[in-house]
């Protein structure tokens, strides 16, 4: 059902855990399956410097976060703002239809700590 890249990054995720002096924290869930999806942000200088993830949720969930969390490390906030979840299914190599809704909580997620982000700077 699942192809490799989306089987290494649930089988191996990337960047697990939390981050507990955060400059954001956003938190999603999914209104088709009850999943949820934490995202934990330190930004210095507009940049991601460092993310971190908790998913409680299915395999294309946790791989849906590994890769986003990966793609958006390093870039600025209006990169990562501008992360859909169509490119996270791209850069996995496609998710089965039914499991493309998965990949809809990673760009919520992101997109909720860092709203949560510039609240904080206000
Ligand atoms: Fe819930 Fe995948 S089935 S996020």
């Amino acid at each position: 059902m699942y192809n490799e890249t989306v089987m290494e990054h649930f089988t191996n995720p990337r960047n697990v855990g939390e981050i507990e002096d955060a400059d954001g924290i956003g938190e999603v869930g999914s209104p088709q399956c009850g999943d949820i999806m934490k995202i934990f942000l330190k930004v210095e200088d507009n940049i991601i410097k460092d993310i971190k993830f908790k998913t409680f949720g299915c395999a294309s969930a946790i791989a849906s976060s590994s890769i986003m969390t990966d793609m958006v490390k390093g870039k600025t906030i209006e990169e990562a703002l501008a992360l859909t979840n169509k490119d996270v299914v791209d850069a996995l190599g496609g998710l089965p239809k039914p499991k493309v809704h998965c990949s809809v909580l990673a760009e919520e997620a992101i997109r909720s700590a860092i709203e949560d982000y510039k609240k904080k700077m206000k």
